[in-house]
């Protein structure tokens, strides 16, 4: 793009003056448009009337209320027919107080309607001023481009790289209805994952207080902030990873009953299915709170079995007292049980680096599939180890009755049949039928009309 090429900004307010900066530091002529350019009068901007911005440039921000497009902007159609012609303009605008039904037009797109004979470019509304002025915010700085018009699109693609932004393609003007609810959100993809989580750390924390408190009487209210916590925390981790690996289990259940692809899952499934990034990233952090909490609590005091007694011997031969204290060093159980913790938590680490996208585009399709299903797995078998290393001793002494409902057992029943369902699809029976099955056969027969006798 010809450096000398003048640029239009329609709207002197916050997000058009961060504009003029950014496009004059990268080297563009600015000419402004507003409503009254003689009071405002005194920037080092050109200054002019709304239609003398519009009539001088080729390309023009619209930086202004989409309320205002009418009045400001549309309105003077009606004098100048072609004031907008082959004009690219750049739709700027968020919804502001509600969120736009997919259905209903975009702000972009009644732009377009009202002024057919201009191309209008959704974009730039992701970025906030303070992000066009700033080189150290942190926000994003890739900016979405949708027209209707591929060669007004690739322009404007080139301009944001030549402001320095990230440039993306996200195709017709219709993508604006996306574009325009997005930034009306609050971490959308969060929410159901959020609140699952913490749906899961009450279960067990009212479980976990139960039993240590009104079941046992066992343990005391000192211990409530890390050592009742961290039960609370390990319980809820496992089931949490169940959770990121299960529904692709049910994904392989409803294509065996469908026995074709071309069916939708259900709503929840798909969401589920969505939203597994998310899941895993916060078992990750519920994860993590449950090694470091342990690391901390490490002694026999808190975890008895999983070291040796330290015995005092009082002797009293010769009337003298001798005291012999041995080494206090861990039991089998506690270091095999330490082990497969480490390891699991070290495989989950890998899978939450893998998980930024810096470090997921250094890798393959291929391998970034294998590390997170494949050591994925991998992770649950682990933590199942990790669980059953610990408590098998304890299922075994208290006998099966017992250890029906203790905390070890009960929190491995969702992961166990997770794990079991993975494996049972991996058997040639069911791997082959679901392998035709994506690759679009349909594996049931289409049910006959009767014949009519
Ligand atoms: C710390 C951590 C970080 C994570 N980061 C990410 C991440 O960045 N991105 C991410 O996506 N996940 C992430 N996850 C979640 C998880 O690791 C991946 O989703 C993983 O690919 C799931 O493996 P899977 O074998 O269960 O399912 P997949 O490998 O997805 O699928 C197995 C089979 O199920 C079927 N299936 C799955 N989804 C669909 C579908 N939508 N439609 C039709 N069939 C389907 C397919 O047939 C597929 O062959 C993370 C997990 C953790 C613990
Ligand atoms: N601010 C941001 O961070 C940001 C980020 C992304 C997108 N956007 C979008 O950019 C657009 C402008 O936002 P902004 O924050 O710059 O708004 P703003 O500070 O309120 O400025 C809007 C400007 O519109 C002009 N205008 C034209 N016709 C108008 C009318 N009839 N009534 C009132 N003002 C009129 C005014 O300039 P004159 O008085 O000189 O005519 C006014 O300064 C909006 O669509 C917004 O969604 C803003
Ligand atoms: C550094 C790594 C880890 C260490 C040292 C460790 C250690 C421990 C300890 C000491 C306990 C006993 C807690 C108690 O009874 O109060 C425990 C329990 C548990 N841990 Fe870990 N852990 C680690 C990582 C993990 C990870 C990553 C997970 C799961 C994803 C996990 C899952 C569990 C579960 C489910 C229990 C409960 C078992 C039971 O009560 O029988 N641990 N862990």
């Amino acid at each position: 793009m010809h450096r000398n090429q003048c640029i239009g900004i329609v709207g002197c307010g916050n997000m058009g003056f961060a504009l003029a900066d950014r496009l004059f530091l990268c080297g563009f002529t600015v000419v402004m448009g507003s409503r009254y350019p003689d009071k405002r009068n005194g920037t080092q901007y050109e200054i002019v009337s709304i239609v003398e911005c519009i009539r001088r440039s080729p390309i023009i921000f619209i930086a202004i209320h989409p309320e205002h497009y009418i009045d400001s902007l549309v309105s003077h159609i009606e004098h100048e027919p072609l004031l907008f012609n082959e004009k690219i303009l750049i739709d700027l605008s968020n919804q502001t107080c509600k969120k736009l039904n997919l259905n209903d037009s975009s702000n972009a797109e009644q732009l377009q309607t009202a002024i057919p004979n201009a191309f209008v470019v959704k974009a730039f509304n992701n970025i906030s001023s303070f992000a066009m002025e700033s080189t150290t915010a942190g926000e994003s700085r890739n900016i979405f481009v949708a027209s209707d018009h591929s060669t007004a699109k690739d322009k404007i693609i080139t301009l944001a790289r030549e402001m320095n932004f990230g440039s993306f393609d996200v195709g017709s003007l219709r993508a604006a209805r996306h574009l325009e609810n997005d930034t009306q959100s609050l971490f959308p993809e969060w929410q159901i994952p959020i609140i699952v989580t913490l749906v899961v750390l009450s279960i067990w924390l009212i479980y976990t207080l139960c039993m240590e408190y009104v079941s046992t009487h066992t343990t005391s209210w000192n211990q409530l902030f890390l050592n009742i916590a961290n039960k609370t925390l390990c319980t809820s981790a496992i089931t949490m990873l169940a959770i990121v690996y299960m529904p692709s289990n049910l994904a392989c259940i409803f294509q065996l009953a469908y026995g074709t692809r071309e069916l939708q899952f259900p709503i929840w499934l798909d969401r589920w299915l969505l939203r597994r990034k998310q899941f895993g990233i916060l078992t990750f952090a519920i994860a993590l709170s449950h090694s470091i909490m342990t690391l901390i609590l490490m002694t026999p005091a808190y975890y008895s079995t999983w070291f040796h007694h330290v015995e005092i011997i009082i002797s009293t031969i010769q009337n003298q007292t001798r005291f012999v204290v041995e080494s206090g060093l861990m039991t089998a159980k506690g270091e095999l049980a330490s082990l497969l913790g480490i390891l699991t938590q070290l495989c989950m680490t890998i899978l939450a680096v893998t998980s930024i996208p810096a470090v997921g585009n250094l890798l393959n399709w291929r391998e970034w599939r294998f590390i997170q299903s494949k050591l994925g797995i991998v992770t649950l078998l682990l933590a199942i180890g990790h669980v059953v290393a610990m408590a098998l001793p304890r299922w075994i002494a208290v006998g099966v009755a017992k250890a029906f409902y203790n905390l070890g057992l009960l929190c491995l029943y969702f992961p166990l049949l997770t794990l079991l369902l993975k494996f049972m699809f991996w058997l040639p029976c069911f791997s082959r039928r679901l392998h035709r099955i994506r690759r679009g056969e349909n594996t049931k027969k289409p049910i006959q009309p009767k014949q009519i006798a």
